[in-house]
């Protein structure tokens, strides 16, 4: 089966063709043109440049990914793409893209929810036949624009128990490196000098005089709030401007600052765990590729509970791609009846984009 997928729902122009076959898939061709460079300067997305630069650049981008794949249209058996949630000026652009090449090669095709793909993106690398997950699983969703804890207890079948009541994480690494003067995207660039600083022969605080907060982290409930965290920060460097040029301070301040995430989504977790019982946990979304998150979250999962099986993305998958977008859209199709199918058939007219969809079966 040859799956061609889309995904423009933020700053990636992503474009991938997989193969799926005796229980794995095959990745024919990755193609992202990421649009960071763009943005950087304003510290965040602008909506409409997102738009410009996707309709520049998804031509190129589909014509490279054909291309490589070796694949003909005549081959494909059905498109996918993220119709939602995101910056509608983004999702229009590759959802027009996609009903319109359904259209011309007279192909069906599926919308998929951006946050599933992040979900089925710890399956790219899985061999279905022989790997077994299994459910109930927990996901811990952490990208830029969600932080939610998702229990399934089958595939396609969400259950959000737990969210952000304001940033989401990866949003609040961006905006921290924003008050740091770190560039963006921040997760990346905080992760770095939280390594610097840990990789120190004696990495001990010397200029932080308390720790910073780790919100709601022991309220009686599931959500998260990472605005705070973000303004802490803020009046941190306001006390301190003189130590502002400082690479010691600056490395301490973004160790602190990742650790109060990593605490948070730990303790929360832990706390789904304990009341949702899965036997599964996966990690997903752009800030999934932390790995002090990734390393410490595995290693109290299995303090915890030897028998939970803990799986992250592969680390190129973490971030905004249409691969997984092409994952989310097999088990969609597999699990569809006929009609289902059918009606697939005629999506090149119907299907509809949604900036603020909430994930559901
Ligand atoms: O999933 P994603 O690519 O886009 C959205 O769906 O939002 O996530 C992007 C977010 C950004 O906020 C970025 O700073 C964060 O993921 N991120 C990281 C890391 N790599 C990317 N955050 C923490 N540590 C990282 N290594
Ligand atoms: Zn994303």
């Amino acid at each position: 089966m040859i799956i061609f997928s889309l995904e423009t729902s933020c700053d990636e122009t992503a474009c991938a063709v997989l193969k799926y076959e005796n229980g794995s898939f095959s990745i024919l061709s990755n193609i992202v043109s990421s649009q960071v460079k763009i943005h950087a300067k304003w510290g965040g997305v602008v909506p409409n440049l997102a738009a410009r630069e996707h309709l520049k650049n998804i031509l190129p981008v589909i014509k490279q990914a054909l291309q490589e794949a070796k694949v003909q249209p005549k081959e494909i058996n059905f498109l996918s793409v993220t119709n939602q949630p995101g910056l509608i000026p983004a999702l229009l652009i590759g959802t027009s893209v996609a009903k319109t090449l359904a259209y011309l090669w007279q192909k069906p095709l599926i919308g998929i929810h951006h946050l599933e793909g992040h979900i089925y993106a710890n399956f790219i690398d899985l061999n279905l036949n022989s790997q077994k997950i299994n459910f109930p699983l927990l996901s811990l969703v952490v990208s830029g624009g969600h932080t939610q804890l998702v229990f399934m207890k089958k595939h396609l079948d969400y259950q959000i128990i737990g969210e952000t009541l304001d940033d989401a994480v990866g949003e609040a690494f961006d905006k921290v490196a924003r008050i740091l003067s770190l560039g963006y995207p921040g997760g990346p660039l905080i992760a770095e000098k939280a390594r610097l600083f840990k990789s120190q022969p004696t990495a001990h605080y010397q200029f932080l005089k308390v720790p910073l907060p780790r919100p709601m982290i022991r309220s009686d409930n599931l959500n998260f709030s990472f605005s705070g965290l973000k303004t802490a920060v803020l009046y941190e460097t306001k006390k301190n401007k003189t130590l502002l040029k400082n690479k010691d301070y600056i490395n301490e301040l973004c160790n602190e600052f990742q650790q109060a995430t990593i605490d948070v989504l730990i303790f929360k977790t832990l706390r789904a765990i304990e009341k949702y019982r899965p036997q599964t946990v996966l990690l997903a979304g752009g800030v999934a590729a932390n790995q002090e998150l990734q390393k410490q979250l595995a290693t109290v999962l299995k303090e915890k509970n030897s028998t939970l099986h803990f799986i992250a993305p592969p680390i190129q998958y973490c971030g905004d791609n249409a691969t997984m977008i092409g994952v989310a859209s097999y088990f969609r199709w597999k699990n569809m009846t006929n009609q289902q199918k059918e009606q697939s058939q005629i999506n090149w007219k119907t299907l509809q984009t949604k900036a603020n969809a909430r994930l559901k079966n």
